[in-house]
This record gives C-alpha cells, sequence and structure tokens, in this order.
C-alpha cells in the first residue's frame, strides 16, 4: 500500500522542462502540442530559414547511414511534417514505412506533403511514451528532432524498446552539445536570431524560444547515449554532426 501511495505521488509530482520553466509532466505535453499547432503550417519554411537549409542534409544523411535491408518495417516517431519517411521512401526499398506524431496538424501537413511526393505511406497518431504497436514488431525505430520535445524520455526509449525486434535498431537525430569553441557563436545566433525568425515569418516569438531553450536542456551525447543503455539497447553510438550541432545515436535491441 505504502508503495503504491508512493508511486502515485512521484506520479503526481513529476516535473519536467518546457524550455528553461520546470513545470508538470502533464502541463509540458499541453504546451509542447500548442507550439507545434501553433507552427504546423510554417514548419518546413522556419527549418529552412533558421538552418540555412542544412537540416535537408542532416536528414539525407541520417537516412542513408540508416543500412537496413530491403522490406524493412520502420516505424518514424514524431514524423512530423515527414521528411524522414520521404527520404526512406525515395531509397524504393520497399520499405513498410509508418508516419506518425502525437499532433494532428503535424500529421496533415506530413500527409499532403508525402502526396505531392507521390509516396503512399500511413499517417497514424502515436505518442512515443505509448506506441500502440506490438512487441518485437520494428526492424527499425527512427526519431528526429523529436525526442527533446516528448515530456517523459525514459518512457519513449522503453517503449521503443519493447516494439523492436531482436536485432533491430534505434536511430536518433536530434540537436546535441556543440563543440565548446562554436558555444558563444552558436548561443549568440540562437538566442538573439531565432527567435526574431519566428516572429517575422511563423508570427510567432515563443514557439522558437522554447526551441532555443530545449536543446539547451537536452541531455548531452554522453547522457543519452547512457540512458539508451539503461533501457536495454546495446551496441549504442553517436556520431557528431556539424561540430554537435546535432548528433546520430544508434542502439540495437538484441
Ligand atoms: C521538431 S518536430 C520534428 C518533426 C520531424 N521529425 C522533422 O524532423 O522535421 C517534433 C515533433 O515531435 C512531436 N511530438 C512531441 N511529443 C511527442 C510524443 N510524445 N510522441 C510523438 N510525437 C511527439 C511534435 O508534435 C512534433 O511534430
Amino acid at each position: 500500500m505504502k508503495q503504491v501511495l508512493k508511486e502515485r505521488l512521484i506520479t503526481v509530482n513529476d516535473k519536467t522542462h518546457f524550455g528553461f520553466e520546470s513545470i508538470d509532466e502533464d502541463l509540458k505535453t499541453k504546451k509542447v502540442k500548442n507550439v507545434f499547432e501553433s507552427v504546423a503550417t510554417r514548419y518546413d519554411l522556419m527549418n529552412t530559414l533558421m538552418s540555412g537549409g542544412l537540416h535537408k542534409i542532416w536528414k539525407k544523411y541520417f537516412t542513408q547511414i540508416l543500412t537496413i535491408k530491403n522490406n524493412s518495417k520502420i516505424l518514424d516517431l514524431a514524423s512530423g511534417t515527414g521528411d524522414i519517411c520521404i527520404e526512406l521512401a525515395k531509397q524504393n526499398k520497399n520499405f513498410k514505412i509508418f508516419h506518425t506524431d502525437i499532433n494532428i496538424k503535424m500529421l496533415e501537413q506530413g500527409q499532403i506533403k508525402l502526396v505531392d511526393h507521390g509516396k503512399i505511406i500511413p499517417s497514424l497518431v502515436c505518442d512515443a511514451e505509448k506506441i500502440p504497436f506490438q512487441t518485437n514488431y520494428f526492424d527499425c525505430v527512427t526519431i528526429a528532432f523529436g525526442l527533446r520535445n516528448v515530456t517523459n524520455k525514459r518512457k519513449a526509449l522503453a517503449e521503443i524498446f519493447r516494439v523492436l525486434s531482436p536485432g533491430g535498431k534505434l536511430v536518433i537525430l536530434e540537436f546535441s552539445k556543440v563543440w565548446s569553441p562554436l558555444t558563444k557563436i552558436y548561443d549568440s545566433f540562437s538566442f538573439n536570431i531565432l527567435p526574431k525568425l519566428g516572429k517575422i515569418f511563423a508570427k510567432d516569438q515563443k514557439s522558437y524560444q522554447y526551441l532555443v531553450e530545449s536543446i539547451r536542456m537536452h541531455p548531452d551525447q554522453k547522457t543519452l547515449k547512457t540512458m539508451m543503455e539503461n533501457e536495454g539497447f546495446e551496441k549504442t553510438s553517436f556520431l557528431n554532426l556539424s561540430g554537435g550541432i546535432v548528433a546520430i545515436h544508434q542502439g540495437y535491441k538484441f
């Protein structure tokens, strides 16, 4: 009984971060939903403006180093407007890809884009913390710029581990900790320019302030690798791109 009460208390009081703010977990989920509902129609344009087009190169590279066999079943989590799904489908390896996200507005934008690219891929609402698929189902799970926004990353990693089949792998593309000589210029650009770009082009400064802050609160390369290992992933590794502005983490379920 005592244990049950303790667990309840922990659940009720669990805190997390929304950018630099410390808030209850439930509230973070709602706030992240508001961010992506607000930016959905301008999401792709903003990505290109903020990264100077680099995000397309990172995503292409990310999908090219996946090296998964033909006919693999791939779950792309937090897919948003579907860039990763499109890149995977372009490989013509007869992958069975699922375009998923917790946010319907982002999925709608993604589905329009998938159709524009002539890709027939199912879109479905899916919370990375509660994946609606059976255990041992996927050969590969991808998540690009999504994990940072998930409220409880530990739960999401455990769920991803569950739905992967033995031998399957998780591949994460996410902002990470930049190489220290770049920190000053990177911080200055991020804190001074990005929210202003958000104000001008997406009419939403706050969401882009959240973006900048959420990157700083995300676990660094080594911490994320350890978090993956804690949930059972093996042969984990990471690769920095663009001086660690982003990193690709991989891990296997055996
Ligand atoms: C920055 S976007 C990334 C979209 C896309 N993967 C890309 O690389 O352009 C982050 C996405 O994570 C989604 N998201 C946030 N929390 C989530 C969760 N718990 N489960 C699934 N998706 C989530 C948001 O709705 C949003 O579409």
